[in-house]
């Protein structure tokens, strides 16, 4: 990694700018770069930077987590690709004999193993090749793997080494002023953006819809709102007249739900998966009638996600429109018509 030092910073989520601008502050040739994860920064510093000291001295706001990474890793979603991280902390020879250490690891993204397989599998191989003990309460060293879907970033540090920082700002609003989610900016930006009618007669499907924020937006612009998603609506939004919530996967709907005037889908799937369970959907839609897909970024690769998901789609859709809205840091929005 050319003498410079990396370090992955954990930020307040929706702060990224402004922790970009207070690591930059503390450090200003760092270079730091979003991780398509809200909340976490990639930073590079010159050799001759500390991030760690320099954020431990001063005052900060947005940082809360400071790890050194010593390896960047790719990896794929299968469990074969574990191998390269295990051989590249095996490479890093930090831990020594009757040492103390835990193995800590963080993944996001879709994988077919768990952060526990990591922590299991490369404990008990550190302990066999290292004689080193691992010690889940008190250990001497950290083993740290944090995963971004294709990307692992590695370090091994004393536990004493890793900051741990108070942040001090993570609400963009006041109380009561908060809207529920980000996500009801980016509805309205997509209403905006894609001139959607939306009428008052209008059934609307909301696919991936908790906790609600899209959901309170249509039901505020349509009589009949049914909102699909395994997991909890806000009591707000559950509780209003018109929004009927299924406690399904979008997959599970039931076929004689009727015929809808829009369908909108917000799901956090990898955009292939979400595209293909769009096309499924088509049955529920009118035609000509709309529907809007937010291209989650799952890897770095924008351009192919959007284009696999547009390949998926032209099955049932046309008139696609494609736009990066505002409050799209991580993804991007395609609407579409029904053929
Ligand atoms: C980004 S959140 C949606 C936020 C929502 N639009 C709002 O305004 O509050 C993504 C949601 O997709 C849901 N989800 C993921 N896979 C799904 C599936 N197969 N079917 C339905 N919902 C799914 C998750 O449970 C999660 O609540």
């Amino acid at each position: 990694m050319s003498g410079k030092k990396l370090y992955l910073v954990t930020v307040s989520a929706g702060f990224e700018v402004e922790a970009k601008r207070e690591i930059q502050r503390l450090v200003p040739y760092a270079d730091v770069c979003s991780l398509f994860f809200k909340g976490n920064l990639l930073v590079e510093c010159p050799p001759s930077a500390d991030l760690i000291s320099a954020v431990k001295k001063n005052e900060t706001k947005y940082i809360g987590r400071v790890f050194p990474v010593e390896k960047a890793v790719k990896i794929s979603k299968n469990k074969e690709s574990l191998k390269q991280i295990y051989d590249e902390v095996l490479s890093l020879d930090k831990l020594r004999e009757g040492e103390t250490f835990v193995v800590r690891c963080r993944r996001r993204g879709r994988h077919n193993f768990t952060s526990q397989d990591v922590e299991r599998e490369l404990g008990a191989l550190l302990e066999k090749t290292s004689g080193a003990v691992v010690d889940l309460k008190n250990p001497l060293k950290v083993v740290t793997v944090q995963i971004f879907q294709d990307q692992a970033f590695i370090g091994v540090s004393r536990a004493d080494e890793i900051l741990r920082k108070e942040i001090k700002i993570f609400k963009k609003y006041e109380r009561g002023e908060r809207p529920l989610t980000r996500a009801e900016h980016k509805i309205k930006e997509a209403i905006k953006a894609f001139k959607l009618e939306i009428k008052r007669d209008f059934r609307v499907l909301d696919v991936g819809a908790a906790p609600g924020g899209w959901t309170r937006v249509l039901a505020s612009l349509a009589d009949n709102v049914v909102a699909v998603d395994p997991a909890d609506l806000d009591p707000s939004v559950k509780t209003l007249p018109n929004v009927v919530h299924l406690k399904c996967k979008a997959e599970e709907i039931p076929s004689d739900m009727g015929d809808f005037d829009l369908i909108v889908n917000d799901m956090n799937l990898d955009p292939a998966e979400s595209a293909r369970i769009m096309v499924d959907l088509a049955k529920f839609l009118k035609r000509n009638s709309s529907a809007v897909m937010t291209v989650k970024f799952v890897t770095r690769n924008r351009k192919k996600h959007v284009a696999q998901a547009l390949e998926i789609l032209k099955a049932e859709y046309r008139d696609f429109k494609v736009k990066r809205l505002p409050h799209n840091r991580y993804e991007t929005t395609i609407f579409m018509r029904k053929a």
